[in-house]
């Protein structure tokens, strides 16, 4: 792992950049194909045997980066890769904040093959790792991070992203005293933001999609903290698919063990508009420079890593 380590920062940036030129005009359908290409081409460059275990959907209905596609020219670890070349793609084409690329890896056979649907959330850094429980109330929870950070509970900071389906939990931080961060889009940049221990939020909880559930939870694996997650199948179809990737109690609560698996992985985000912890793609002379974050939870490395691409257009 420890050899293709940079090329995954090379994979992200290559994404960050090719959205670049889709910031701020609506197009969505362009923005993405744009990212994913970018990513894919990249990825079928590094010397790894890689397996897409969550992309940009299923085979017939994604034709890049689809669910099980073989990436990389083969030779080097075999991996289970989970993509999402645009997570935050209304933020891209609105010009808004927090938009990123975003790539995880682990060894075959680790990562949680997870349907594509909602998923319930909470995510901590370090300190209060091994102190939540999603099948506890927020209260409980809240009273766990605060003791685990040594704050009062009126102290903490949650993020949540601002849904109709949310109100409930909004509700409670605020009945609890605390504040809450209401985010736009974004769950990937706004967990790792609560783990990342930054003094940004202490906590993220809420329904959100399970590829990026799985995603966070790698970036949280590197960082030390902890995720523990929930699959919300919606109705009989969304259940018989869970079942059919594997997952025989589709609602029980998964840990970082299911969610991740137990070896090494690493994690590679590229910021593409201005985020909490990343800057965005950004034009400077003689070309554009960008902003990565490299995870790797062997030694638990976090890297920021600012490049300067003075020939993007011709690589
Ligand atoms: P996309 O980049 O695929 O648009 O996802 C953005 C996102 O905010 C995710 O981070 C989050 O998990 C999901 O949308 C929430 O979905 P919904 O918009 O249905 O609430």
């Amino acid at each position: 792992m420890e050899s293709v380590l940079y090329d995954f920062a090379g994979v992200t940036e290559a994404a960050a950049l090719a959205s670049y030129p889709w910031i701020g005009r609506g197009k969505k359908i362009e923005a993405d194909d744009a990212a994913t290409c970018a990513m894919r081409e990249r990825l079928n460059r590094m010397s790894i045997k890689g397996s897409i275990v969550i992309g940009e959907g299923e085979m017939d209905e994604a034709p890049m980066l689809y669910i099980g596609e073989a990436v990389g020219l083969g030779g080097g670890p075999d991996l289970d890769i989970a993509v999402d070349p645009l997570e935050g793609t209304n933020l891209t084409v609105t010009g808004s904040s927090h938009s990123i690329a975003v790539i995880a890896a682990a060894p075959k056979g680790m990562l949680l093959q997870a349907p594509d649907m909602y998923m319930d959330k909470i995510a901590v850094g370090p300190k209060a790792a091994g102190h939540i429980d999603i099948e506890a109330p927020l209260p409980v929870n809240m009273r766990a991070v605060a003791a685990a950070t040594g704050k009062r509970v009126d102290e903490l900071c949650v993020m949540i992203q601002n849904r109709e389906r949310h109100k409930e939990l909004v509700r409670t931080v605020l009945d609890q005293g605390a504040r809450v961060r209401l985010f736009d889009d974004g769950d990937v940049s706004f967990s790792i933001a609560a783990a990342l221990e930054l003094g940004l939020a202490d906590l993220f909880v809420g329904i959100g999609g399970s590829p990026e559930g799985v995603i966070s939870a790698v970036a949280l694996k590197c960082l030390g903290g902890e995720m523990q997650a929930r699959l919300l199948p919606a109705n009989a179809a969304e259940y018989e698919r869970c079942v059919s990737m594997g997952l025989s109690d589709p609602g029980r609560p998964l840990g970082m063990e299911q969610l991740t698996g137990s070896g090494d992985c690493l994690f590679a985000a590229t910021g593409i508009t201005e985020g909490l912890f990343l800057r965005g793609v950004r034009e400077s002379a003689g070309g554009r420079s960008t902003h990565t974050l490299l995870l790797h939870s062997k030694g638990r490395t976090k890297r920021f890593i600012e490049t300067h691409h003075s020939s993007f257009l011709k690589e």
